[in-house]
């Protein structure tokens, strides 16, 4: 499969690039679907959610890192570094591991969900912890690397990862065949929120309104102003100090949108409702469907319009979450028809 670099090169300049240094798993091109709402059709917003789970390391972050990796590459550096609460980790890893680079990730010390580290260390990268958040992990490596030129950092500092993840952006246009009224995602460092409206402005078309979202106990953007301990079981987007914070900024208010945070416990209950419809997402994923709810609550939404919802990470890579939201249920057959009959009736059994 092609990835993001062939099929979008074309809107940028990336300058003269070895075909041979072209890095990628075949990242992009990822599934958008309509997803159920409480409201009757008509009734409200017609609802769609960009599967970047689906994505090779199964998160968003593969689109950037495709092409941060190959202009590494391609610049001669010899090792791709970053500090990440998990995804941008492996998908560095990746990467990296694909380019025949070197890789170093800095974790903010046991917050990372497990799977994010398992693929981490499946790509052999170096795996750094610090003690604290994100935001110290990034500070730390940012000065630690800042004399070593054939190092790069491939955190969404780096411009490449930004440009990469402006592909999301193209295809959404390209699957619904126009631009959605409501755009909502999870926002953390606050990269892919800045992409996605710079998306739409490269294609010459009007962004759609940006309804930023964030978990209440890391809601950097929604309260404007650093947060010093972040506190979330969304443990992607427990970051206090966005680098892109200036950039969000814009998006959101450009756009008359706005930013909301949502409980944990909202965030764990649309976790659910999502995999009861077949979509299962890690819990900062589920962050954007929390806050749609929420507004909808509050008579916020406006209808007849269309929404889409940023799925950005796979479910299966927080299974220590899951496993408290959706409790291991085992029970013991013995073969028969009555007993699959018995169970099906069962209040248990969804829908
Ligand atoms: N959703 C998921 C699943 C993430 O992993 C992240 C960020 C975000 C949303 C927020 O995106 O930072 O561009 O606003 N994860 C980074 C990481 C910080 O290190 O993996 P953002």
């Amino acid at each position: 499969m092609v990835g993001i670099i062939e099929r979008y090169r074309h809107l940028w300049n990336l300058g003269p690039l070895d075909e041979s240094n072209l890095v990628t798993l075949g990242e992009g091109q990822t599934p958008l679907i309509r997803v159920r709402t409480p409201w009757a059709d008509g009734a409200g917003p017609q609802v769609f959610g960009k599967l970047e789970g689906c994505n090779p390391t199964g998160s968003f972050k593969d689109r950037g890192m495709t092409l941060a990796v190959t202009m590494a590459k391609q610049a001669g550096k010899t090792a791709a570094l970053c500090a990440s609460t998990g995804n941008t980790a492996a998908s560095a890893a990746a990467y990296a591991a694909r380019a025949g680079l070197k890789a170093v990730v800095v974790i903010p010390g046991g917050k990372v969900a497990p799977g994010k580290l398992l693929q981490v260390r499946a790509f052999g990268a170096l795996l750094l912890e610090v003690e604290g958040a994100f935001d110290i992990a990034l500070e730390r490596l940012r000065n630690a690397i800042a004399e070593r030129s054939r190092w790069e950092l491939v955190n969404s500092v780096n411009p490449w990862r930004i440009l990469g993840q402006e592909s999301a952006a193209y295809e959404v246009v390209e699957q619904l065949g126009r631009v959605p009224d409501l755009f909502l995602l999870p926002v953390g460092n606050a990269g892919n929120i800045t992409a996605y409206y710079r998306g739409f402005k490269r294609l010459g078309l009007i962004p759609p309104r940006f309804i930023g979202c964030q978990a209440e106990g890391a809601a950097s953007m929604v309260e404007d102003r650093d947060i010093e301990n972040p506190e979330t079981v969304a443990t992607a987007i427990r970051i206090g100090k966005p680098v892109s914070r200036s950039f969000a900024k814009e998006a959101v208010t450009a756009t008359q949108g706005r930013f909301v945070a949502v409980s944990d416990q909202a965030i764990l209950a649309a976790q659910a409702e999502l995999a009861h419809q077949g979509i299962f997402v890690e819990p900062a994923s589920a962050t954007p469907y929390a806050v749609l709810l929420r507004l909808w609550q509050l008579g916020e939404l406006p209808s007849a319009q269309t929404a889409v919802l940023v799925f950005t990470g796979n479910g299966l890579k927080d299974s220590d979450t899951a496993q408290r939201v959706f409790p291991t249920q085992k029970t013991a057959w013995d073969g028969s028809t009555a007993a699959l009959d018995n169970a099906l009736t069962a209040d248990e059994v969804l829908p």
